[in-house]
């Protein structure tokens, strides 16, 4: 009788200092404890032996073992089950080699742009930035391009409904004029960026562009500096051997040109591009009309100036040679590709 009180102390011991520290010892501590043929089990059949007097000392006692095992046994399991969820991440192989990441490639308008502005600020021209949604002022008033004025039906563009007077830029000339209003000649500056035209001419026809537009504003400068500096950039763009300038009309410039660079007729491509004249025409540009310099706060009889502007997608075609405008607009990336190695 008192044998079998000891063997559950013995037990309740045994359990106590048990240290099932792998899961095979710790499967092992349930069946030999916990399991159907297990030691707590066997001790309960004993009750029957046990006096009725004692049982419900005998029953509370197997409990507390049960109960002691159960409880053990649960712990333990929960430890080793986050041990081995550690075990399984600490597996992940941080020396194995990565998922290629494809590098991409600059935009070939992105390529033009990068080396027009390279060309210009080679000369003490720097870059200034503006908004593209504008004001009516600096996109067309300023620019003597009026309300009412015809020169609007050349640069239609979209305006924004809740902002009487706002639009998107036609033109980077708007940057031009908020440099002027802000800085003190000398004033040389070249400004790219993307502009905005309500055109459905043709398929072609895409409404937003990128340009670039100059402005040099000093005392004393003449037709001759913006000639020279034209012709510096169409050699230093196109290695051209030679440019032409042709009279042309622009609200803001006054005389106005639009300038040409030689291509030669020789090969069919180039009769594509020049329709047999062996001339490509490549920018519009002229005097800053001494209005516009008032509009902008400068002193017309003590400054002049010169001001150009080009479309970079243009020049972009010329430079790499390429058929057909709409490819540099789609980004499929099996055209885009090709300029990878092009900085
Ligand atoms: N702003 C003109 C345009 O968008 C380009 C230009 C700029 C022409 C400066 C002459 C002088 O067409």
């Amino acid at each position: 009788m008192s044998d079998i009180f000891e063997t559950v102390r013995l037990t309740l011991q045994a359990i106590e200092s048990a240290t099932p520290d792998t899961s095979d010892a710790l499967e092992q501590f349930r069946i030999q404890y916990l399991g159907t043929k297990g030691e707590i089990k066997a001790l309960m059949e004993e009750m029957r032996t046990i006096p009725n007097e004692r049982k419900k000392e005998f029953g509370q006692l197997i409990n507390a073992l049960k109960q002691g095992a159960e409880e053990k046994y649960q712990h333990l399991k929960a430890i080793q089950d986050a041990l081995a969820e550690n075990a399984a991440a600490a597996q992940f192989d941080l020396t194995a080699p990565g998922e290629p990441l494809a590098l991409g490639s600059r935009h070939p308008v992105a390529v033009t742009l990068n080396r027009i502005v390279d060309i210009f600020t080679r000369i003490g021209f720097s870059v200034a930035d503006g908004p593209e949604i504008e004001d009516d002022w600096h996109n067309f008033t300023s620019m003597n391009t009026p309300e009412d004025h015809p020169a609007r039906d050349m640069q239609d563009t979209f305006y924004v409904v809740d902002a009487p007077g706002m639009l998107l830029r036609t033109h980077t000339s708007p940057v031009q004029a908020r440099v002027m209003e802000n800085r003190k000649p000398p004033i040389r500056i070249i400004a790219p960026g993307r502009v905005y035209r309500n055109e459905t001419i043709s398929t072609r026809s895409h409404c937003q562009f990128h340009q670039v537009e100059g402005l040099y504003i000093d005392e004393g400068v003449s037709f001759a500096d913006l000639k020279q500096t034209l012709l510096y950039f169409a050699q230093e763009m196109f290695g051209a051997p030679k440019i032409r300038l042709r009279p042309s009309f622009f609200p803001f410039t006054e005389p106005s040109a639009e300038m040409d660079i030689w291509l030669g007729t020789d090969t069919e491509k180039n009769y594509r591009l020049t329709k047999g004249t062996g001339w490509l025409e490549i920018l519009g540009c002229g005097m800053v009309d001494p209005q516009v310099l008032e509009n902008c706060g400068i002193d017309a009889t003590k400054y002049s100036g010169f001001a150009f502007g080009m479309g970079i997608e243009r020049q972009t075609l010329r430079l790499y040679e390429i058929g057909d405008i709409r490819l540099v607009f789609e980004n499929d990336v099996r055209f885009l590709r090709q300029f990878s190695a092009a900085l």
